[in-house]
């Protein structure tokens, strides 16, 4: 019975001694909203990833200054994993130049079996939307949360608001999961993307919200193997697979599924854009299924002919090879006659389009009206329920 007893204490001693959790208080941060935290904040990362153990950084509930652009590199961690448990909120400067220089407000770079759990990261872009929108020059912006080169991460609970620039960017990672994450920026904010993803493999997304004034989700070259799944997004543009096409010599996009989306009062819902121009891009298997759409300008649109503001636009043939796009189960309110655009090229059709019981209903003025599909270059197959008619 006693050995049985000691075995058991030592049993929860190791499993204790197995993490080991960093209070950045204890590294001199102050939840006060006017001291710069980012030294200890850094100590701490420094600290959580020196051990050998599994390490938790540990943030108070509080207000937590973070004055300047800050980087928590992986490359020499001896800590199998590292969560960050936030309760309080990181603030950046008012003064939008102390970090839209900088690319990312908080970058993560080159980490693995990293968690980011909770909390919430404002990074007070409305001065730097201000300056934009007044057409004066100012700093393209900072990209509040922005992790390179890393694998196995987990971001859960967390709340972004007002990004200067992308709320969240995902670029050469490998298998990433963002769950219940909540993403918040004006509908007039521009270039506040909310998940933008690059060249990464392996990312779900799931139970989350966005509200942008940009792209709500958007999907880069070079990613595969994305799931996302119970997003709501709106205002913004919604989801995005592209812009594309761009560099001649660009990887391609494969294997990406949007189930079970809701979309409200977005400029677009599903869509792949691709410049106009020479490209060994490609998007090949997309499923776009479950989809609510309402009051949605642009609810399904394929355009090769992307060119935002038509400024200095390429007018050549997008050489984006756009194949096996299924489109299931899609029904809501257009806000625009035009529900259904396939717009591709001559040179370069779209082929094994699929639409499945697709119905969407353009509202005018309060009454719903029959809306129509739009096709050039189009060719695949059309089945179920077609309201408008398919024109593939
Ligand atoms: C972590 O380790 C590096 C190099 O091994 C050292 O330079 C640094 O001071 C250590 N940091 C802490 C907080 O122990
Ligand atoms: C496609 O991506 C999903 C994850 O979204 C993955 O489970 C599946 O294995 C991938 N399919 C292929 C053929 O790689
Ligand atoms: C629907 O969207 C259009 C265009 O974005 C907008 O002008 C209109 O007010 C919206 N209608 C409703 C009922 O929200």
């Amino acid at each position: 019975m006693k050995i049985v007893f000691l075995v058991i204490i030592a049993l929860i001693s190791s499993s204790l001694a197995a993490k080991v959790t960093y209070n950045v208080a204890s590294f001199g941060a102050k939840g006060d909203g006017n001291t710069d935290s980012t030294k200890a904040f850094l100590s701490a990362w420094s600290s959580a990833c020196n051990s050998t153990k599994s390490a938790v950084i540990y943030v108070p509930t509080g207000t937590y200054l973070i004055a300047k652009a800050i980087t928590f590199a992986g490359e020499k961690c001896q800590s199998g994993s590292i969560t960050i448990r936030i309760y309080g909120t990181l603030v950046a400067p008012f003064d939008y130049d102390a970090i839209a220089n900088s690319g990312d407000w908080i970058r993560f770079h080159r980490v693995s079996h990293v968690t980011i759990s909770g909390g919430t990261l404002d990074a007070r872009g409305g001065s730097l939307w201000s300056c934009k929108t007044s057409g004066k020059s100012c700093p393209s912006g900072a990209t509040t949360l922005g992790i390179y080169n890393s694998k196995n991460i987990v971001i859960s609970g967390l709340k972004s608001l007002n990004s200067q620039m992308f709320h969240i960017l995902l670029d050469t990672c490998i298998n990433a999961k963002l769950q219940g994450v909540s993403i918040s920026a004006s509908g007039s904010s521009p270039n506040t993307d909310g998940i933008h993803l690059m060249s990464s493999t392996g990312v779900t997304i799931v139970n989350s919200k966005i509200t942008t004034g940009d792209d709500c989700i958007s999907i880069g070259p070079g990613n595969s193997n994305l799931w996302i799944e119970s997003v709501a997004c709106g205002p913004g543009h919604g989801i995005s697979i592209g812009s594309l096409g761009w560099e001649l010599d660009e990887p391609g996009v494969q294997n990406i599924t949007v189930t079970r989306a809701t979309f409200r009062g977005t400029q677009n819902g599903v869509r792949i854009k691709t410049w106009a121009r020479a490209s060994h891009g490609f998007v090949t298997g997309a499923v776009f299924q479950h989809v609510t759409m309402v009051n949605v300008s642009n609810p399904i649109i394929i355009e090769q002919n992307y060119c935002p503001g038509n400024n200095n636009c390429p007018d050549q043939v997008s050489g984006v090879r756009v194949k096996d796009v299924v489109y299931e189960d899609i029904h809501g309110t257009s806000a625009s006659l035009v529900a259904v655009k396939l717009d591709c090229n001559q040179g370069n059709p779209c082929s094994g389009i699929r639409l499945k019981d697709v119905n969407l209903n353009y509202v005018r003025a309060g009454k719903p009206q029959p809306a129509v599909s739009s096709c050039a270059y189009a060719q695949g197959t059309a089945s179920g329920i077609l309201q408008p008619t398919s024109c593939l």
